[in-house]
């Protein structure tokens, strides 16, 4: 079946009567252990999300708080100790080929898939081209919202379209990519108000032939791998890059983390220039054409001496410092305290500004 046109409405789900709130089960819950950074943290009123019959009563119910708040695998957020807004966590579940093309398997999974298993049973199945993204922490239905990105893919590069309840019109909408304007590490689930966008479904489509991604430095390093492209497997890829990520990357179950803590700040490459002039080996990744590139934050944190350095219950970790990590009982201040003192020693000494990247919940 073929997804067509910009944006395709669902009829006939509007306002549920009454007795669909029964469908919902509200409850106080502790959060510790939904958000990757282990930070501890209650939500006053929290509705999980199992399946696509709740969602007009998820909006009303929605309609009688201030906020709300769109929980996936936690893994990008620095929860406030307790939470005031509606949280809804997102718990469903299924992935299917949609269809199997000449060029390309279209493959969905529902939004509260794990990504990483979703990845794994891509791989397995034959659906070869998200291996460069195995073992980033969260859930399917998040991926889109930051544009999740790593060692040389980016989601927007294998997505075809996604399913998202509209809160504010209480209608499911098909969204292709045009309609989500995604760049590094945004989109427009990103910048919309909090808990208007729900993501239910994201469709993916994984070009055919497959041909493998391994430009990135650290997969060309990699032994054995960029030697013979033509009996590589999908497979050798995905190891590859979850040895290196463990290498680099506190796992969240051990050391509480949100991945990389800032953007990879996009600059004019007369800053580039100007800071090479300073430091001849500053990292940076040229934009084609738009005068612009990304440098290294991480480089820079690190230079900047920061790497393994604590403050409070938050440190900085001590193999890659673009990663913030809980060395036990921190909160959302101690989170904001360490990434404040990064941020002012950053532009002091590179005239650099960094941006967070995980969403300050409260
Ligand atoms: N570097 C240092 N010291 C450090 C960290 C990095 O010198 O402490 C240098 C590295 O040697 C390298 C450069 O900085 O030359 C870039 O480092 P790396 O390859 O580790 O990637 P990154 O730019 O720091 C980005 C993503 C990661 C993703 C990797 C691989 C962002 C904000 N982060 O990190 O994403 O895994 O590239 O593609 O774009 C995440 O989002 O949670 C995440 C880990």
């Amino acid at each position: 079946m073929a997804w067509q046109g910009m944006l395709m409405f669902f009829s006939g789900l509007g306002r549920l009567p009454f007795n669909c709130q029964a469908m919902l089960h509200t409850s106080e819950q502790d959060l510790t252990a939904f958000n990757t950074l282990g930070l501890r943290a209650r939500a006053q009123t929290l509705v999980r999300f199992h399946s696509q019959e709740q969602l007009p009563a998820i909006s009303t119910l929605a309609g009688d708080h201030s906020s709300v708040f769109v929980l996936g695998g936690g893994s990008n957020v620095v929860l406030a100790p307790q939470l005031d807004c509606l949280v809804i966590k997102v718990e469903t579940r299924g992935v299917r080929l949609l269809e199997e093309r000449p060029d390309a398997f279209i493959v969905e999974a529902q939004a509260g898939e794990n990504w990483h298993a979703f990845v794994a049973h891509c791989v397995e199945k034959g659906w070869w081209g998200l291996e460069n993204l195995a073992l980033i922490p969260g859930t399917v239905g998040a991926a889109p919202v930051q544009n999740i990105g790593a060692y040389g893919v980016e989601l927007d590069q294998r997505f075809d379209s996604l399913t998202a309840w509209d809160m504010h019109t209480q209608k499911l909408v098909n969204m292709r990519a045009q309609d989500c304007g995604f760049s590094y590490r945004n989109s427009v689930f990103k910048q919309s108000k909090p808990g208007r966008w729900l993501i239910v479904a994201v469709r993916f489509c994984l070009p055919r032939p497959w041909c493998p991604v391994l430009g990135y430095p650290d997969l060309q390093r990699y032994p054995g791998l960029a030697a013979d492209k033509t009996s590589l497997n999908a497979k050798q890829v995905f190891d590859a890059v979850c040895d290196i990520r463990r290498q680099k990357l506190p796992d969240p179950a051990v050391l509480g983390n949100a991945g990389s803590f800032f953007k990879n700040p996009i600059v004019p490459l007369e800053t580039r220039d100007r800071l090479l002039a300073i430091y001849p080996d500053l990292v940076s990744y040229p934009i084609e054409g738009s005068g612009r590139c990304k440098l290294a934050a991480g480089w820079m944190i690190d230079r900047a001496g920061w790497k393994g350095r604590r403050l409070g219950a938050m440190a900085v970790h001590d193999r890659q410092a673009l990663v913030l990590v809980n060395k036990g009982g921190a909160t959302a201040a101690d989170v904001t305290a360490l990434a404040d003192a990064i941020k002012t020693d950053i532009k002091n000494k590179f005239d650099v500004t960094l941006e967070q990247e995980p969403v300050a919940v409260s």
